[in-house]
């Protein structure tokens, strides 16, 4: 209870019905991190800036398309393993269960485990966590279709919305966390984030890991680099976004989509390439940012798994491994865990 009152300081809570509320932190807290984070992440030699700025509105809308597009196998196969769970997952489950989900974008995947539970238990209590205000509208539309779901949405990073689950009650949580999004943090940073999932995790609580596996080098660069210019175009999308944002003077024209597969680190790499020696004035962040022509600014990685890899993964950070599925060519996976 107290733990709740807390975090009422640092969200605003939105009461939207019966069955819908959000939780959101209060605005100024998130520009200031914005502006602060831009300004560490290009003040230096190796620039980057964090993929979780990708999704703004527009963001998260391109992601969306990213996820229909022929040579974006994820999503496609990621489905088609959650239809194998409808039979599958029931056994681990009971009626007392609620689901939670990082990063749920536009919940299309959801609706399969939301069909589950509805199944299984009638009334279903759904958490969403997305950095992304494409939650509020995914949220109503969910609510349309699904008459006995009630919907608590975290308008907030992973971080922020595990800290608010975390002894929030008493409910068991089965936690989803899809479409390989795990893939995007370095090794180090994903073991700290799977050791802040199992610390959040109560006894019986349970974790729904995607992640995406090794495979054919052209069929990973394609899913990355897509004919019709959408993968770019999302990628690009970052630097309108701290124009808008932050005051910024990016001059998209100048900069291209760049992305290759490292072999030996089995990831993605994807980068934005400055095509000329350029200055840009990020007024917010209070940044004059030089480039050079041909100079990367890293905009995300995408780590690619082998099972050994994922066995030892979730091994050692004291998962018990429930269950793993994979489709039919071996593309990618889903993997149940419980906290030993
Ligand atoms: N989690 C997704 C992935 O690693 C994110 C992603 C897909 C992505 N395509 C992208 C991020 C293109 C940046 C640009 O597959």
């Amino acid at each position: 209870m107290s733990n709740t009152l807390q975090k009422n300081l640092d969200y605003k809570k939105y009461v939207i019905d019966d069955r819908l509320r959000y939780f959101k932190p209060h605005a100024s807290k998130i520009e200031k991190t914005f502006a602060e984070e831009i300004f560490f992440s290009l003040n230096r030699c190796c620039k980057f800036i964090h993929p979780k700025f990708f999704y703004d509105k527009k963001g998260s809308d391109l992601f969306e398309k990213i996820c229909t597009l022929p040579e974006y196998y994820p999503t496609k196969t990621e489905i088609e393993i959650l239809k194998q769970l409808q039979d599958e997952l029931p056994p681990y489950l009971d009626k007392t269960f609620r689901v939670v989900e990082l990063g749920s974008g536009a919940s299309v995947k959801t609706r399969i485990i939301l069909d589950i539970f509805t199944k299984l238990c009638g009334h279903v209590e759904y958490f969403p966590i997305d950095i992304s205000e494409i939650l509020t509208e995914s949220s109503e539309n969910l609510l349309k279709d699904y008459e006995h779901l009630h919907i608590t949405g975290i308008i907030d990073t992973y971080e922020g919305g595990l800290e608010f689950l975390k002894n929030y009650d008493d409910k068991k949580n089965l936690i989803l966390f899809l479409g390989s999004s795990f893939g995007n943090f370095s090794p180090m940073d994903g073991h700290e984030f799977l050791q802040k999932i199992n610390s959040t995790m109560k006894p019986g609580d349970l974790f729904l890991i995607g992640l995406d596996l090794v495979k054919d080098k052209q069929i990973l660069e394609s899913a990355y680099d897509d004919s019709q210019g959408v993968t770019a175009e999302f990628n690009l999308n970052i630097l309108s976004r701290i124009n808008d944002e932050l005051d910024a003077d990016f001059n998209l024209n100048n900069f291209s989509h760049h992305s290759l597969y490292n072999e030996s680190d089995q990831r993605i790499e994807m980068y934005l390439k400055s095509l000329v020696n350029q200055s840009v004035v990020i007024s917010k962040s209070n940044l004059l940012l030089n480039l050079k022509k041909d100079e990367l600014i890293h905009t995300e990685y995408s780590h690619k798994y082998r099972l050994s890899q994922i066995r030892k993964l979730l091994d050692d950070v004291g998962f018990e491994i429930k269950h793993t599925w994979l489709d039919d060519k071996n593309h990618f996976s889903l993997t149940l865990v419980s906290k030993i």
